[in-house]
């Protein structure tokens, strides 16, 4: 089957069933000459690489509204910028979005080619030919996870993941049309989502689905076939919620490292054995006059599970370090905001 037409069947569907989002330029005013602004489209990138639309959307439009030019996202303290990501994960890739924007705003604006995009801090291949072709209009092809999925499925890729996967970016370079490769990459990514999902494609309506190998197979939820991951290690800690006179003690991480620059609560080391709440006290607090255990939190990190036992302590007087009374605690990676609302349960710490 030649794959002449492909590209067109999916802008034809695209044109039909793009979904709406907020930092999309629909295909209508697209027609019509008007394109998404690169800084918007970096945002958006960044931030749905490792979450879902429903999560980041709401982080989207905060940042866009706090921050509505790139000049004003490089103005921002480190610190403002931590604390509005906090909740998105990944928190490397807020520290680069912060180096991405100062050095974008110093040189006047993103460049256009793929190249000097990509040469940018947090810009990988996939980021680089999204913005490229959705901004920029340029023949770039933006390859993640689940157009991965959907080209496995279409070439029934039986082999090798790894080649595979390299197999899959020269064929979808290819198929990027000259004319609207922006959408092209907006459709592959709605078609992932929407149509050819992970467990249940629902060939009926795709519009690729008489170039597709694998639903003429049969099975497309087969593929794509990839090696099996072991299983994370799992690892312990103890965090403390520890209060005095109405106030919480906060630390900030050290900016390298997992959380790095985030907000957190006093915790041990994180390892197969939790380690030692009193020890824990005696080194944030000193003398602690009440010790309750408040329960369990548990957190999926990239590299390994975790599971965190939260105690609650009160402290006669205030070790150095900073406190805030809890009304003010804002900025908790999920983690530390998991295990601070177990001490305040009608905190909504990230759901600003
Ligand atoms: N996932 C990643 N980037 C996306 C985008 N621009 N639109 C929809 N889903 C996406």
């Amino acid at each position: 089957m030649g794959y002449r037409n492909l590209s067109a069947a999916l802008l034809a569907w695209y044109s039909r069933a793009a979904r709406d989002l907020p930092w999309r330029v629909g295909p209508a005013e697209r027609a019509q000459g008007e394109r998404p602004g690169p800084y918007g489209v970096w945002l958006s990138e960044v931030m749905l690489q490792q979450t879902t639309i429903a999560h980041a959307t709401r982080y989207w439009l905060d940042f866009t509204s706090r921050w509505p030019r790139v000049e004003d996202l490089a103005a921002a303290r480190d610190e403002e910028v931590m604390t509005a990501w906090a909740g998105l994960g990944y928190y490397a890739r807020a520290r680069n979005l912060l180096k991405c924007a100062r050095i974008v705003a110093e040189r006047g604006g993103f460049p256009e080619t793929r190249a000097e995009l990509q040469a940018l801090p947090g810009i990988g291949p996939y980021t680089s030919g999204a913005i490229a072709a959705i901004a920029f209009d340029q023949r770039a092809a933006a390859v993640d996870g689940n157009v991965e999925r959907v080209m496995a499925r279409l070439l029934a890729a039986k082999g090798d993941w790894a080649f595979e996967k390299m197999r899959i970016r020269e064929v979808v370079e290819m198929l990027v049309p000259a004319e609207r490769p922006g959408e092209f990459a907006e459709a592959m990514m709605d078609l992932g989502a929407t149509v050819c999902t992970p467990k249940a494609p629902n060939c009926l309506i795709c519009p690729l689905s008489e170039y597709c190998a694998a639903r003429a197979e049969g099975e497309p939820e087969r593929y794509p076939i990839k090696p099996k991951r072991a299983a994370k290690p799992k690892r312990k800690g103890v965090a403390l919620v520890l209060i005095s006179g109405g106030q919480v003690k906060v630390l900030r991480r050290p900016d390298s490292g997992l959380l790095g620059g985030m907000l957190a609560l006093p915790s041990t080391e994180w390892g197969e054995e939790g380690g030692d709440v009193r020890a824990l006290c005696r080194a944030e607090g000193g003398l602690v006059s009440s010790l309750t255990e408040l329960g369990e939190v548990r957190h999926v990190f990239t590299h390994f599970e975790l599971t965190l036992s939260v105690w609650q302590a009160k402290a006669r007087t205030r070790s150095r370090g900073e406190w805030r009374p809890p009304e003010e605690v804002e900025g908790l990676p999920s983690v530390f905001a998991k295990a601070f609302r177990l001490a305040y349960p009608s905190r909504p710490i990230s759901e600003r």
